[in-house]
């Protein structure tokens, strides 16, 4: 590899008052298959991640379990660790953005924000619960619709006709708090100028930052008009208080992408010690920045983000990659349906590897939703990975085991055809690469069908049965196995458990992209043992019906 790149890849932080669910894990996966294509191939690929911790429901959830904010916090934390962990995801840091690293950094970011002119306050009347004695966000107000009368609706939009609306206009607005009838109340509110930056997000935002699907979606918003940033919220509120305020909390989205910079500024403190905010700026500065986002926090990644890190002087991502949302078969994920399924759940009773592959064969590196049908997942898990991947190994390992003491043919049987299987690793990296990992998956799942063929047109097993056949029997099985381990190495970021399994079966300390120019020569491999189980349909059953009660 000649030109190493520094690297530095998130995925979206989770908001800390749930639990992680397959939906989730759409972006997780992809991040994690996209940095171990990218450490496969050498780079200095550091990956950062960490639990949104902020913010009102967060505070309103852990006052109902009767505990503090950060006892909550830190209980969910710990919860999406292991979820995460489980699934192989392999982040170089997950944190919190209730942190001091990331109270340092928002403050740092707000203050060069202000003294360069982009931070305005005025005054803003909003909905507040007496009662409580606290502003309500729409979210927390129901009532009836102004439009078409529906009753009971959020105070933004009536779920009946569509329409929207302020909550204050709502027919007898309640609290969803308290039960309570709402007041108007002024109170000075921060903002963020985002008009500033017209300019800058209008190229930026057209320079390749985006995909052109993604740009294209952006460019209507700019028609609107770039309207300032509400960035302050009042008491109570569980955040970090606004410098030079007594009583003015960061909005918890000022806060939360800061939190991908405090993840990795804790990540340096680990590996050099001290590390001031100084050479924080300077480190993130020498890095490229990926960040992986659903389409619904576009907005904030897009335009907010790097407007904030320009203002502020910190260097502005390279791409933000933004994935369609998850839907389970053909619908919105449902708690009734038995599909809103946690990624808990899921591990309590199937394979991470199964989804693992699922979701590389639907995702493109395009923004439209996409399917997990569950018929389809134990049928394509089933035939791909079972059925073909797998089979080429199974097949072959035991006349290599019992008839040559476990020694790989001293030749290959079939060069030509192993040349071109090496080959075609240039078009998967590429794939890889441009995250079109359906395409990884098609590619690979034909070079396995060509695998399959191969032994199925030479037939070894009914060659061994004739004399003096045995040089060449063992030829052909070690072709076979030759060609197992160049597909184990294209699946590998995808399927990091099936290829520990396989480069233990075929005795390597690695299996790694570089070496398969070599084709492994009278080498010695190690008994087969099943490298992976079929998916049972009964596991998803009880796996659904978990979810539904
Ligand atoms: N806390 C914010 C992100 C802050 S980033 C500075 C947030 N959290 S979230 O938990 O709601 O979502 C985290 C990520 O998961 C987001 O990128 C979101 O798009 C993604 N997904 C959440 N549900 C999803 C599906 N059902 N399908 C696909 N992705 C989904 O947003
Ligand atoms: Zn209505």
């Amino acid at each position: 590899m000649t030109d190493r790149r520094k690297l530095l890849v998130t995925s979206a932080l989770p908001y800390a008052n749930g639990s992680i669910h397959i939906g989730h894990l759409v972006e997780y996966l992809q991040t994690d298959i996209w940095v171990r294509y990218m450490r496969a191939c050498g780079h200095d690929c550091l990956y950062f991640c960490a639990d949104d911790a902020h913010g009102a429901p967060i505070m309103l959830r852990a006052e109902s379990e009767g505990v503090t904010a950060e006892q909550l916090v830190a209980r969910i934390g710990e919860e999406h660790r292991a979820d995460f962990a489980d699934f192989g995801i392999e982040f170089s840091n997950y944190y919190s953005t209730h942190s001091e690293e990331n109270r340092l950094l928002a403050s740092d970011i707000y203050q060069r924000l202000e003294q360069a002119g982009h931070i305005k306050n005025y005054p803003v009347a909003q909905a507040y619960d007496g009662e409580k004695g606290m502003f309500l966000a729409d979210r927390y107000i129901r009532g009836g619709c102004p439009r078409c009368g529906a009753e009971d609706q959020y105070g933004d939009n009536c779920e009946v006709c569509g329409a929207t609306y302020g909550a204050m206009e709502l027919i007898e607005p309640r609290s969803v708090l308290t039960g309570s009838v709402p007041e108007t109340r002024e109170s000075e509110h921060y903002f963020f100028h985002l008009e500033d930056f017209q300019g800058f997000l209008a190229e930026w935002t057209r320079r390749g930052h985006l995909d052109d699907q993604v740009s294209n979606k952006i460019q209507e918003w700019f028609e609107g008009g770039l309207r300032d940033w509400d960035i302050s919220r009042d008491e109570p509120y569980f955040g970090f208080r606004i410098p030079g305020t007594d009583n003015k909390y960061f909005y918890v989205w000022l806060d939360a992408p800061v939190g991908y910079i405090a993840s990795y500024w804790n990540w340096l403190k680990q590996h050099q010690g001290d590390v001031t905010l100084e050479q924080l700026r300077e480190q993130w500065a020498e890095r490229e920045i990926h960040h992986f986002i659903g389409k619904d926090i576009l907005y904030f990644h897009a335009l907010f983000w790097p407007a904030m890190l320009k203002g502020a002087g910190y260097r502005t991502p390279e791409k933000v990659n933004v994935h369609g949302f998850l839907m389970v078969n053909g619908e919105k994920m449902s708690k009734s349906r038995g599909t809103f399924i946690q990624a808990r759940t899921y591990l309590d009773h199937l394979d991470p590897e199964y989804l693992r592959y699922y979701f590389a064969a639907k995702l493109s590196n395009g923004v439209d939703d996409l399917d997990l049908n569950l018929d389809d997942f134990v049928q394509k898990v089933n035939s791909d990975l079972v059925g073909k991947m797998v089979n080429i190994a199974s097949r072959s390992a035991g006349y290599i085991y019992k008839k040559m003491g476990g020694e790989l043919a001293p030749a290959l049987e079939n060069p030509q055809l192993y040349a071109e299987f090496v080959q075609a690793g240039e078009d998967i990296g590429k794939a890889y690469e441009a995250r079109e990992y359906s395409k990884v998956c098609r590619q690979v799942m034909a070079l396995a069908d060509r695998a399959n063929q191969y032994l199925a047109e030479l037939a070894p097993w009914s060659l061994a049965k004739q004399e003096g056949t045995e040089q060449q029997v063992a030829a052909i099985y070690s072709q076979a196995i030759n060609l197992f381990r160049v597909l184990a190495t294209y699946l590998s970021p995808i399927l990091p458990v099936l290829a520990a399994n396989s480069q233990e079966f075929l005795g390597l300390k690695q299996l790694d992209w570089v070496d398969l120019q070599t084709p492994l020569l009278s080498h010695r491999i190690n008994k087969f043992k099943p490298l992976m189980q079929r998916v049972e349909p009964e596991a998803v059953a009880k796996m659904v019906a978990e979810t539904r009660d």
